[in-house]
C-alpha cells in the first residue's frame, strides 16, 4: 500500500485563499444559457426566466465570479445586440460555434441573474472583429452611473443603477488561429493596451486580465506573454492562461494533469516576472486562469462535436456542443487540478472552471426537464466551501509512480488551508492510485490538538468502475461518502484513501487544550 507524510507548518503559509480562485463561465455556447442557467416556460423559471434549479445548484456549487459571455464566441459578438426590448433584438449568426444566436438573453439578463446567484461578473469585450470604441462604450454602458447618452440607455432598458462590472477581459484567446480576429502577439499586445486605456479613462476602477496563451502547448507560449506584457504591463493587472486535459489511453498521465498545470502557472509567472524587471515595474502581473477543465476535446466522436456541428452546414439555435460527462477518473483530476490553483495562490488570483452548465460543466440540465451534479461538481463545491483562510504550504513525501508523460508522479496529491478566526484546518486530498489505497499521516506543527469535524471521500462506487457517472437516469451514484477510519491525534492525522479518490478533511482546533 502506498504511503505519504505530509507536514504542515501553521507559521508556514502561502497568502490567503483568493475569494476568485472558485470562479465559473459561461458562454453563449451550446446550451450553458439558453435550457441551462434560462429557460422561461421551465417549470422552475423565475418570473426573469433564469431555471431556478439551476441557480440552486449553482449557489451549492459556490462559484464566486463568473466570467460571461465568451470564450470564442465574444470575438464576433456586438454586445449592443443583447440590449433593448428582446423582441427588437437582431438574429445572428455565431461563426464561433455555428450556430444562431437569438440575443434573448444579454448583458442586463446576466447581470440579473448573477445577483441571483450571487457571483461577480466577469465581463468580456470583443477584441476581435471589433476593438477600443466598443469596449470603452461597453464599459460607459454598465458602469457610468448617468447623464451621457450610454449610460443613459442602460437606465431606458430597464436598469437605473450602474452594474459596476469591476473584473473585464480584454478579448479571448488572441493567440488561436482558430480566434475570429485572431491577432499576433504585437498586434493583440498594441490593441490591449489602447483598450485598457480607453476603458479606464471612462471607469479607473476596473480591473483588466490580458489574454495569455490558450495552452502550454502553443508554440508561441512564452513568447506570446512576453511581447504582449512588453505592450500593456501598465495598463493591465493580470494574464490569462487556458488548459483542458484529457485521458487518451494513459490513465497515469491523465491523473498527472495537475503537474502540467504547475509548469504552465510557474512559466507565466517568471514570464510576467521578466518582464517586470525588465520594465523596471513596480507592481507584479497576476495569473488570471480563467478557463481549466477536463475536455474531451477530440476524445470522443459524436454529433455535439464543434466539427460535426460546422460540417452539417446547419444554423441551429442553442444545439447541443460538448456535453461531456464526467466519470470518477475526472473528478480525481479535477480536484487536483483545483490543488495546483490553491497552491499557488499567492499569484493566480482569479481562476473560472470552463463551463457551468451542459458544456463540459459540473452541472447538467435537460430542457424542460431535470438538472443534476456530474461528478467533477465535488470536489470543486467542497473546496469553495471549505478552503478558507491562509493556504497552507505542505511538504509532501509521498511514494511515486511512473507516468509516460510527465516521469515520476507523486501518488498523493494535496493542498491545505488554516482559517485562524474559526480555528479549522481543512485537507483536501487525491489519492492517484489506480489500484492502491493509499496511506497518509500528517503532521500538524504549530497547531492545537485538534478533531475531525468532516471527512468526506469520492471514490468509485460499489460495483461499478472508474467509468462511472451520473446521468439523466441515475443522478447521483457518483457523489461524496463518509470517509471512514481517519484520526486525529494529537497533532497527528491519519487517514487511509480508497484506489482512486478524492477527499476533503476538515478539522477544528480544541480551543482551550
Ligand atoms: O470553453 C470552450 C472554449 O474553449 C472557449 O470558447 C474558448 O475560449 C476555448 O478554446
Amino acid at each position: 500500500m502506498p504511503r505519504a507524510h505530509i507536514t504542515v507548518d501553521r507559521e508556514f503559509t502561502i497568502g490567503e485563499v483568493p475569494t476568485r480562485l472558485f470562479g465559473s463561465f459561461v458562454e453563449h455556447m451550446g446550451r450553458c444559457v439558453y435550457t441551462g442557467i434560462y429557460e422561461p416556460g421551465h417549470p422552475t423559471a423565475t418570473p426573469e426566466g433564469y431555471r431556478q434549479d439551476v441557480l440552486d445548484l449553482t449557489k451549492e456549487l459556490g462559484a464566486t465570479v463568473v466570467r460571461y459571455p465568451g470564450g470564442n464566441f465574444v470575438s464576433g459578438y456586438n454586445w449592443e445586440d443583447g440590449v433593448g426590448p428582446v423582441d427588437e433584438r437582431p438574429r445572428r449568426l455565431d461563426g464561433a460555434w455555428h450556430t444562431l444566436e437569438s440575443n434573448a438573453f444579454g448583458l442586463h439578463e446576466f447581470v440579473g441573474w448573477s445577483h441571483q446567484a450571487g457571483v461577480e461578473v466577469m465581463e468580456a469585450v470583443n477584441l476581435g472583429t471589433r476593438g477600443v470604441d466598443a469596449a470603452r462604450s461597453l464599459v460607459e454602458y454598465a458602469n457610468h452611473p448617468g447623464g451621457t447618452y450610454l449610460s443613459d440607455l442602460r437606465k431606458q432598458n430597464g436598469d437605473a443603477d450602474p452594474f459596476d462590472i469591476k473584473l473585464w477581459c480584454l478579448g479571448n484567446e488572441m493567440d488561436g488561429p482558430w480566434q475570429i480576429g485572431h491577432k499576433t502577439a504585437d498586434e493583440y499586445g498594441r490593441l490591449a493596451q489602447e483598450a485598457a486605456k480607453a476603458m479606464r479613462f471612462v471607469d479607473p476602477n476596473i480591473e483588466l486580465v490580458a489574454c495569455g496563451s490558450s495552452s502550454s502547448a502553443m508554440p508561441t507560449f512564452g513568447a506570446w506573454e512576453q511581447t504582449v506584457l512588453t505592450h500593456a504591463y501598465d495598463e493591465v493587472d493580470y494574464v490569462s492562461l487556458h488548459a483542458y486535459y484529457q485521458e487518451s489511453n494513459d490513465a497515469g498521465s491523465f491523473l498527472a494533469s495537475a503537474v502540467d498545470m504547475d509548469y504552465f502557472i510557474e512559466s507565466v509567472i517568471s514570464t510576467a516576472d521578466a518582464v517586470r524587471a525588465k520594465g523596471r515595474h513596480k507592481k507584479h502581473i497576476n495569473l488570471s486562469f480563467d478557463e481549466w477543465n477536463v475536455w474531451y476535446n477530440g476524445g470522443r466522436e459524436g454529433d455535439d462535436q464543434p466539427e460535426a456541428i460546422t460540417a452539417s452546414g446547419v444554423w441551429r439555435e442553442h444545439p447541443r456542443v460538448i456535453e461531456d460527462e464526467y466519470n470518477v477518473t475526472d473528478a480525481v483530476v479535477v480536484g487536483t487540478l483545483l490543488n495546483s490553483l490553491l497552491r499557488h495562490g499567492d499569484r493566480v488570483k482569479i481562476a473560472n472552471q470552463a463551463q457551468l452548465v451542459n458544456v463540459i460543466a459540473p452541472i447538467r440540465s435537460e430542457e424542460n426537464g431535470p438538472a443534476w451534479r456530474q461528478s467533477i461538481f465535488w470536489p470543486f463545491a467542497r473546496m469553495a466551501e471549505l478552503a478558507r483562510g491562509q493556504i497552507l504550504r505542505t511538504s509532501v513525501n509521498s511514494d511515486r509512480y511512473e507516468s509516460k508523460q510527465f516521469g515520476d508522479i507523486d501518488v498523493v496529491d494535496v493542498s491545505a488551508t488554516w482559517d485562524e478566526e474559526t480555528g479549522r484546518t481543512s485537507f483536501f486530498i487525491a489519492n492517484r492510485g489506480l489500484d492502491d489505497s493509499a496511506e497518509v499521516e500528517v503532521s500538524l506543527r504549530g497547531f492545537s490538538a485538534s478533531r475531525i469535524i468532516r471527512a468526506e471521500v469520492l471514490q468509485v462506487p460499489d460495483g461499478a468502475d472508474r467509468f462511472a457517472s451520473n446521468k439523466l437516469a441515475q443522478h447521483d451514484q457518483v457523489g461524496l461518502r463518509t470517509l471512514d477510519g481517519a484520526t486525529a491525534d494529537g497533532n497527528t492525522l491519519r487517514v487511509t484513501l480508497p484506489a482512486l479518490s478524492w477527499a476533503v478533511i476538515q478539522l477544528e482546533e480544541v480551543r482551550g487544550s
